[in-house]
């Protein structure tokens, strides 16, 4: 894992939730100053938990993080964002610093209009895993983002997981409802195994046992040994034993196709999300 150098520049975290919890946490693990790290945030009890917990200067107004920072992370609901970008746009007009996003569905575009046009934004797309050093984020740099703005939003984000840059803008709200969305599906799964594992008997702390070191070992085996889902898949599925029978049982259900419009319809939801905060 990359850590943030020295010369890393200040950085101004707007609102100061889980989200920003999880970056400003990795950011110290990697051996961050605090002093590096400014946040704004509307609760008392939030600021507290965060000076506290993190050494970090944390105040009620945004303007007063802004202006210290040259990198700006955009932390809040995506809902109240415009009128704080709105607020922040001569401080980001004065001060040209580099715009990240973590808001779920709001565009590079809008984000620029608001903060009065012609900034450096990366838009980007964690995941609650992030929480635990373990997520995955999808990346957007507009063009106006030099080599040195990218490297430094991969710095930013990197603490939290895996990174991947998108080119295409249009693809971060499949993004979304890939890897933002996507832990819900495997806690779905993860449900649906308990419910089937205790409804042909077993008790239901032995059966969350089965699914979960089942679930993460089968995560750790995609990961480690690189090969593709469907060879792992079939390697475990023998002719004619058990596991072909449950996979013919989720084929005649039409699983693939399940998946596929779940997906689709969480994409969808996203580009009506961020046509309803424009
Ligand atoms: N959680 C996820 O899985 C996830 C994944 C990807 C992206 N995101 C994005 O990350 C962003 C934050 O999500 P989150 O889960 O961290 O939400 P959150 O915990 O609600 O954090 C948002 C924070 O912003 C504060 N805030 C509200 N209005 C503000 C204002 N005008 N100025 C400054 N701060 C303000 C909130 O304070 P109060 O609570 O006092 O209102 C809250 O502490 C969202 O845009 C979301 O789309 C989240």
């Amino acid at each position: 894992m990359s850590s943030p150098s020295p010369a890393f520049p200040t950085v101004a975290f707007i609102g100061g939730g889980n989200m920003a919890r999880a970056l400003i946490g990795g950011l110290r693990r990697g051996g961050m100053a605090a002093g590096r790290i400014i946040v704004s945030e509307p609760s008392a009890a939030s600021r507290e938990g965060l000076a506290a917990e993190f050494g970090v200067t944390a105040t009620a107004d945004n303007a007063e993080a802004a202006a210290a920072g040259e990198v700006w992370v955009l932390a809040t609901k995506p809902q109240v964002l415009r009128g704080v970008c709105e607020a922040l746009a001569p401080l980001a007009q004065a001060r040209r610093p580099l715009v990240v996003s973590i808001a779920a569905g709001i565009t590079s575009a809008q984000l620029d209009r608001w903060l009065g046009g012609g900034q450096a934004v990366v838009r980007s797309m964690p995941n609650t895993p992030a929480l635990l050093g373990a997520g995955v984020t999808g990346l957007y740099a507009t063009a106006a983002v030099g080599e040195a703005q990218r490297a430094l939003a991969e710095a930013l984000l990197r603490p939290a997981g895996e990174t991947v840059w998108i080119a295409d803008e249009a693809l971060m709200d499949a993004v979304t409802a890939t890897s933002g969305s996507g832990p819900a599906y495997v806690f779905l799964l993860a449900e649906a195994m308990q419910a089937a594992a205790a409804a042909e008997g077993l008790p239901a702390e032995a059966a969350r046992t089965l699914v979960v070191e089942t679930i993460a070992g089968a995560a750790r085996m995609l990961k480690e040994s690189g090969e593709p889902a469907a060879t792992l898949r079939q390697r475990v599925t023998s002719p004619n034993g058990t596991t072909q029978a449950a996979l013919e049982a989720f084929a005649a259900g039409g699983f693939m196709p399940l998946v596929a419009a779940a997906v689709h319809a969480a994409r969808i939801r996203g580009a009506e999300l961020s046509a309803l905060n424009d």
